[in-house]
């Protein structure tokens, strides 16, 4: 699977962009404030849906500008596949071969797209919520339906906790199908992160020398069923009108002997691991699936030096994605001699 060809429009200083895209190595460079991350944006909303740099996708429109568009052909296998996403005051909008898309999970399973980025540490240092959703995008690649088991539960929770507040006597009324669709989701989870345990160990070692453990938390107790946990947090539910337990409060603990690391480790350090976390993921998917997602990376050689930028160059390769790669020069050569380049000036996109 690979990006061919993208059209952008009015994605913050671009006003218009095309770009052909090789199956290999792209390199996109020029000056701080040009627009190389906007570009990298717009590819990551393609198959995603939203950016990586904030959760408000409107601010990614030009201003003075009511939309903005992408479009993307992606080849799979062997055919290609029209893939748009419009965003608008009044919301997102995903197209497939033509047609809406009915969700967009539609769009992620069309393209599979990764990005390591400045802000990769978060994934660390916050809480749950975005390794949560690390963790979901791979499992949703090796399981398809696990996207519709994930639908169906946060239905039915919006459900619970709405009575919760309402009618707390009918809140119990959900419990069954909570607890069916939530052990579902937690299985799921529970084998891509068991199978993901060689490859975390040999790249957190690889890339930052350090024995970080990664544990996966199902979201309620271990002792007892999901069934189980419901009924017995229920006084508490009703009392907070939430509920408690269950795989929306799912987590990866991210540990050194035992003590959460984003205590011990430097920025740097949880940067490292961070990128381990994603690298390790990538390789297992590739394992599993047999494809490599694109992967999109962000000046990884502003944050990374030496020895670290070299092994972390030589985890990348093994993946052996397409990658676009974004530097402040043109001779950038970290992952090799470029396929394309593109040369952004004041969010203007040029073929080198
Ligand atoms: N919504 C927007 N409308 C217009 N310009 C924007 C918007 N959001 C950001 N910008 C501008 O886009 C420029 C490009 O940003 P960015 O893609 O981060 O550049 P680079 O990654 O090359 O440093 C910045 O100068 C920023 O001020
Ligand atoms: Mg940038």
């Amino acid at each position: 699977m690979s990006l061919i060809e993208l059209t952008v429009t009015h994605v913050r200083a671009i006003a218009k962009a095309e770009l052909q895209i090789p199956a290999g190595l792209t390199l996109i460079w020029g000056d701080n404030g040009s627009g190389k991350t906007s570009l990298l944006e717009a590819m990551f909303l393609l198959g995603r849906g939203r950016s990586f740099r904030t959760r408000n996708s409107e601010r990614l429109i030009t201003r003075g500008q009511d939309h903005l568009r992408v479009i993307g052909r992606i080849q799979s296998h062997d055919r290609v596949l029209a893939l748009g996403f419009e965003v608008t005051r009044a919301g997102v909008a995903a197209r497939i071969a033509g047609r809406s898309a009915d969700s967009l999970a539609e769009l992620s399973q069309a393209f599979a797209v990764q990005v390591i980025e400045p802000g990769v540490h978060k994934l660390v240092e916050e809480a749950g919520y975005r390794r949560r959703r690390w963790m979901d995008w791979a499992v949703f690649h090796v399981e398809p339906q696990f996207v519709d088991t994930w639908v169906r539960y946060t239905r039915a929770l919006k459900q619970r906790n709405a009575a919760l507040r309402t009618q707390p006597d009918h809140a119990r009324a959900w419990d069954v199908e909570l607890a069916r669709l939530g052990e579902r989701i937690a299985e799921s989870r529970r084998a891509f992160m068991e199978q993901l345990q060689p490859y975390w160990r040999e790249s957190v070692v690889a890339l930052s020398g350090l024995e970080v453990q990664l544990h996966y938390l199902r979201g309620w107790s271990a002792e007892v069923t999901l069934h189980e946990s419901l009924a017995a947090s229920r006084v508490r539910d009703e009392a907070r009108h939430l509920t408690h337990s269950g795989p929306h409060r799912a987590d990866v603990s991210v540990r050194i002997d035992g003590r959460p690391a984003r205590e011990i480790l430097s920025r740097g350090q949880q940067k490292l691991v961070a990128v381990a976390m994603t690298v390790a993921q990538l390789r297992l998917l590739k394992d599993l699936t047999g494809t490599a997602p694109t992967l999109l990376l962000d000046d990884p050689a502003a944050e990374l030096d030496g020895e670290r930028l070299r092994r972390f160059i030589e985890q990348v390769l093994l993946l052996r994605s397409q990658l676009v790669v974004t530097s402040l020069t043109s001779e950038s050569r970290l992952f090799g001699v470029p396929d394309a380049t593109y040369n952004v000036a004041q969010g203007r996109v040029q073929h080198v």
